[in-house]
């Protein structure tokens, strides 16, 4: 190899203060894993000098411990976007140490072309091959490393010998041009490849490849609850009746799904549901269910940023790979979550909610409408542009202390204008061609949990009295969260004096 081997402590010395950094990967798979700890670790000796020390990480989605975990402990995280779900990343956000802007996946790349966010120092990118010419393999996530490695002044490598030589032929690398230039992005199904499936990088901005050795893998998921079984039982219900109605065709749509409890119930719910054909996804994250459900043959292709999945399953992809070559394309998250592409394909979207108001609006990220929980992910380029919007969540939480369903959302990130559906554990609210009142009628009756139906109910009347198309009474919008704020249990909410 042309490219010098370097330990990740030489790697951690190509960063300074202030730096634009560029992370491979989508969620914790593709993310590097040994060179942020090393730099970790100068950021903890340079703050005991004295010596400021953040540099600002931009990445495809979420990272694993391993990087933005060792970076958030030793405070070494200036600004940070587009996505994070990690506790430790999450304090210094709300403690405003760290300068987090959330934004959907899908605008990154293209906003860093634009020139929105100055130049990139670095991009370290994690691969599975990479030749003399600079013509690399990446790992199991694509996210936005095109573009980082197109415009980053310096390239670090991380070769992983758990995936070296094992993954040409999974990836579709396109970069789009950008306007007044952009061309149409020639994908019809899922399985189209547009790009090519090696990432070509400079050369001479190769300083040196660190070497690592592990998977990085998110957790197994938890068995699914009553509640969450209950969630994915409703969304099937939903889906089958569409089919039989002749809303959704008889060869079914392509499915995007989040991660987690919820998305794990409903994959199995419908592939168990007899009535639905085998199924293929265009979605951002392919988790340990979507593989189970390839290779019983239920799922019959799935196009993705990222494969999502725990350890065990990456060994079992790599034991497998030729299969799973077949059925499987990662891309770049600028074309997995492409507007155009999800509108063209007439992806059925289903993302996770906070909490859901009874007009249809939803909050994705902001507990108690001040703390942020992890960012909007792709769940946006999905619901703006999916052939149906699907919003789940239970209808209570923490013992019913917390609504799910509320008089006013207290952030909002998905407004009613992008979301079709309502589901939660009481059952569906469909949205579609009804008024204000219709839908909050439809989300109390069919969506909220029944110890809270009356005080919605409550609170809809008092609207009603003043009036409106869509009867807020401002003074008692947010009675839910601040009754929270106050006794710990949105049970407390009391619209009397507004009566
Ligand atoms: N108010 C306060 N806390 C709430 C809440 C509410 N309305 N609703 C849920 N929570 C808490 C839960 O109690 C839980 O807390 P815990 O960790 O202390 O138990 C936590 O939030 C997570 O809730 P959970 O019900 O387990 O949901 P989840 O793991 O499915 O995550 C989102 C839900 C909304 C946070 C998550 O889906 C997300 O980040 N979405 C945005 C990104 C996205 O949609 N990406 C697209 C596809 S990958």
């Amino acid at each position: 190899m042309r490219f010098p081997v370097l330990t990740p402590q030489e790697a951690a010395e190509y960063f300074h203060n202030g730096d634009n950094v560029g992370l491979s990967g989508f969620t914790a798979p593709g993310a590097p894993k040994v060179i942020p700890g090393a730099i970790a670790e100068k950021a903890e000796r340079l703050h005991a000098e004295g010596k400021p020390f953040k540099i600002n990480i931009f990445s495809g989605a979420s990272t694993s411990d391993k990087c933005d975990g060792v970076l958030a402990r030793a405070n070494a995280i200036g600004i940070r976007t587009p996505y994070q779900n990690l506790p430790d990343l999450r304090k210094r956000i709300n403690a405003h140490d760290c300068h987090y802007f959330d934004l959907h996946l899908s605008e990154l790349a293209q906003k860093f072309r634009y020139g929105f966010y100055g130049d990139l120092d670095i991009a370290i990118i994690e691969v599975s091959d990479i030749k003399d010419d600079g013509t690399a393999v990446v790992g199991f996530g694509v996210g936005n490393v095109p573009t980082y490695a197109k415009y980053a002044k310096k390239i670090l490598l991380e070769l992983n010998s758990k995936i070296e030589g094992k993954l040409y032929g999974l990836h579709d690398i396109y970069l789009p041009l950008d306007p007044p230039n952009r061309d149409v992005i020639p994908i019809f199904k899922p399985s189209d490849h547009v790009g090519s499936p090696v990432l070509k990088l400079d050369p001479e901005k190769i300083v040196g490849v660190v070497m690592s050795d592990s998977f990085e893998g998110v957790k197994a998921f938890t068995s699914p609850d009553e509640t969450t079984n209950k969630i994915g039982a409703n969304v099937c219900e939903f889906l089958i009746n569409e089919m039989h109605a002749g809303r959704i065709p008889s060869t079914f749509l392509p499915i995007q799904s989040g991660v987690g409890n919820v998305a794990n119930a409903v994959l199995y719910g419908l592939a168990d549901a007899k009535e639905i054909p085998d199924f293929e996804m265009y979605t951002e994250v392919i988790q340990d269910a979507v593989i189970d459900l390839m290779k019983s043959g239920r799922i019959k292709y799935g196009s993705t940023s990222s494969l999502t999945v725990s350890n065990e399953v990456e060994q079992e992809i790599i034991d497998n790979i030729d299969f799973f070559k077949e059925k499987v394309v990662i891309r770049p998250v600028e074309i997995s979550n492409n507007p155009e592409v999800i509108r063209r394909l007439g992806v059925i979207a289903m993302n996770t909610a906070l909490e859901v108001d009874i007009f249809g609006n939803v909050n994705s990220t902001h507990v108690t409408g001040t703390k942020m929980m992890n960012g909007i992910g792709g769940s946006g380029d999905f619901a703006r542009n999916a052939y149906i919007s699907i919003f789940s969540c239970p209808s209570i939480t923490k013992e019913g202390k917390i609504s799910n369903i509320v008089p006013m959302v207290s952030h909002m990130d998905h407004s009613e204008h992008s979301v079709d559906v309502i589901v939660t554990d009481q059952g569906i609210a469909d949205l579609r061609g009804k008024d204000p009142i219709q839908r909050a009628n439809e989300i109390i009756d069919h969506c909220a949990h029944p110890m809270y139906r009356d005080l919605l109910r409550d609170y809809l009347k008092i609207g009603g009295e003043t009036g409106g198309q869509t009867p807020h009474t401002l003074g008692a919008a947010l009675s839910f969260h601040t009754a929270f704020l106050a006794g710990g249990d949105m049970r407390g909410a009391d619209f009397s004096k507004f009566c």
